[in-house]
């Protein structure tokens, strides 16, 4: 499929898991893909492995907590390719979700590095991203959000908050720059077994999760890159300022 043909796309947060199978895709669909990550060896090997299946990318090292290092991602990406036509804001900062215990007992460091990332990190790029997909008569953005941010549990408080502000993020971002030719929405996965996740998790946890869904399997990571990729092509233009989930039924509403 060439739906993304012609369009460059930056995937902030590729170097593994969702991100890395969202740049594939993109890829495969005929965008050029700037692949960026905090893991420089990551979002190479995310790059390296799209050149090698004839496809367009580079990787460029970048910290989603910093405005200078997300900035410079940003220009790096328009001047590799000489314009931004969508991005995928995916970045997470998952080592801290282990820590993230309840708002009694959070390490504020916890607290301020999960907001930092996810929630003031998917910021900072729509902030340096706009100027740019306004330059080409618009374009879309994608957020990663979760399930978290609707369902409510007794743990990972910081996560859902941030989560949840991505999709005021999504809204406010269609809301202001609609008219112009900006769309923004957010995907909220439910449980995607990435190598991490399969390798990491208590069987366990993986059957309650399984159960939770209305479906047969658990996630994968292909199965939210779909919904980017139709996000991000023309297919989606009527589609703004939505939350949509891709969780195999696991939330309703
Ligand atoms: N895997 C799931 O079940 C699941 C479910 C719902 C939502 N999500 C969301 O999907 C996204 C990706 O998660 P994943 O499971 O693929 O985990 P992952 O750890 O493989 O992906 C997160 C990526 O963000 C990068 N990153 C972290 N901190 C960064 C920083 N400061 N600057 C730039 N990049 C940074 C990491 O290096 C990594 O490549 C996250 O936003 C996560 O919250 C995942």
């Amino acid at each position: 499929m060439d739906r993304l043909k012609g369009k460059v796309v930056l995937v902030a947060g590729a170097a593994s898991g969702l991100g890395a199978a969202s740049a594939r895709r993109l890829a495969q669909e005929g965008a050029k893909v700037v692949v960026g990550d905090l893991n420089a060896e990551g979002a190479e090997r995310t790059a390296a492995g799209i050149r090698a299946e004839r496809g367009e990318a580079v990787a460029v090292e970048f910290d989603i907590s910093d405005d200078a290092s997300v900035g410079h991602l940003v220009s790096a990406a328009a001047r590799t390719y000489g314009g931004l036509d969508a991005v995928h804001v995916n970045a997470g900062d998952m080592s801290a979700v282990q820590k993230d215990t309840d708002v009694v007992d959070i390490d504020l460091s916890i607290w301020d590095r999960t907001i930092a990332v996810n929630l003031r990190g998917h910021m900072l790029v729509s902030r340096h991203a706009v100027p740019e997909l306004l330059a080409r008569g618009g374009g879309a953005i994608v957020y990663t959000s979760s399930i978290a941010s609707f369902t409510g549990d007794a743990k990972r408080p910081a996560y859902a908050a941030t989560k949840a502000g991505i999709n005021a993020l999504a809204r406010h971002v269609a809301s202001r720059w609609g008219k112009e030719g900006i769309r923004a929405n957010a995907v909220a996965p439910g449980l995607i077994l990435t190598p991490e996740i399969e390798r990491g998790a208590p069987p366990e946890m993986l059957r309650s999760m399984l159960g939770r869904t209305r479906s047969t399997r658990h996630g994968r990571a292909e199965d939210v890159a779909g919904m980017v990729s139709y996000l991000i092509s023309d297919e989606g233009a009527w589609i703004n300022g939505q939350v949509l989930n891709v969780d195999g039924g696991t939330v309703l509403r």
